[in-house]
């Protein structure tokens, strides 16, 4: 039996990973690649080991399965571009499926290919793609985040399983909270240390000792979210249910960086009720 065909518009940490895995395992047999240069699209397809670079969008042929793998600023335009190139009818009784990889966004960033009734999706793999060759091995395991049209789920969900992902899905109307929350989970963490830092600066702390409060206290909050979870490890006025104190550091904050003051306020408020959730 025919493998599934799977075209590729941008192919590049994320799209190699897969197409690499999916037509190793036998699951899609990969057809036409798209980059930006030839030069790419050919060290894409050497390391998938199949497919054929190609240059243009006009010059792929039709494929059951799309993967839009160009940077999130660039899916709206090349979904529209591509849309533009589809004149030609699809072959009778097929309707293509086309998904991107964005954390960020929906499927509906697809809609000039839902126009023309494809199905589109997004399947979004929660692993630091650094590298292809790294991300192949470490790709079994990766929670994927599915939304989209149900039937495109559907398929997506068994082809990436087969891959080693362990898939779910998300409503369409929650995909960006869905996406705030892995902001929350890494990227604040940076910011609020860089706060930190800045504020002992302020306050006179030598700056040969921020390495170590650094290292020390990042590796001990970390230590007791594993051990403990999120309230266990909760510290601070919060944790006490000093509000008078909250209050009163919230002023200074306040006093010396408004914005680092309103989020004192707002992540002390998170705070006591994270501390008054009551455990089961
Ligand atoms: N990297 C991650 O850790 C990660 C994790 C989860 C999800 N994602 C998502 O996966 C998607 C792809 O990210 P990535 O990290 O794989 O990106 P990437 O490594 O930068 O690769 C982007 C690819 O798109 C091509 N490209 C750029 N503009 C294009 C255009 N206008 N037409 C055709 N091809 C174009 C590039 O071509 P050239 O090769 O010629 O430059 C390259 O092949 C994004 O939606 C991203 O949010 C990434």
């Amino acid at each position: 039996v025919a493998l599934p065909t799977l075209n590729i518009i941008g192919c590049g940490r994320v799209g190699q990973t897969l197409a690499h895995l999916w037509q190793a395992h036998g699951i899609y047999a990969v057809q036409d690649v798209v980059t930006r240069s030839a030069a790419s699209a050919q060290a894409a397809c050497a390391f998938i080991g199949g497919g054929t670079p190609v240059s243009q969008y006009q010059a792929m042929r039709p494929a059951d399965v799309w993967l839009l793998g160009v940077p999130d600023m660039q899916l709206a335009h090349a979904a529209a571009a591509l849309a533009m190139t589809q004149t030609v009818a699809q072959p009778e009784g097929t309707v293509p499926v086309i998904f991107h990889c964005s954390g960020a966004l929906g499927a509906d960033v697809l809609t000039p290919l839902t126009a023309l009734g494809w199905q589109t999706a997004s399947a979004h793999c929660i692993l630091s793609f650094a590298s292809a060759a790294l991300a192949v091995a470490q790709f079994p395991g990766t929670p994927c985040a599915l939304e989209g049209n149900p039937s495109a789920c559907k398929q997506l969900h068994s082809t990436f399983t087969r891959i080693g992902a362990q898939c779910f899905n998300v409503a369409s109307a929650d995909k960006l909270l869905y996406h705030a929350a892995a902001v929350f989970a890494t990227n604040f963490l940076p910011v609020l240390q860089a706060v930190a830092e800045d504020a002992w600066r302020a306050t006179g702390v030598p700056e040969t000792l921020i390495p170590g409060l650094r290292s020390s206290l990042l590796h001990n909050a970390v230590a007791n979210v594993l051990q403990l979870g999120p309230q266990g490890a909760l510290t601070g006025p919060a944790a006490r249910g000093d509000t008078g104190a909250i209050a009163r550091q919230a002023q200074v904050v306040s006093a010396w960086d408004q914005a680092a003051g309103a989020a004192y306020t707002a992540l002390s408020t998170l705070a006591l009720r994270l501390k008054q959730t009551p455990t089961d």
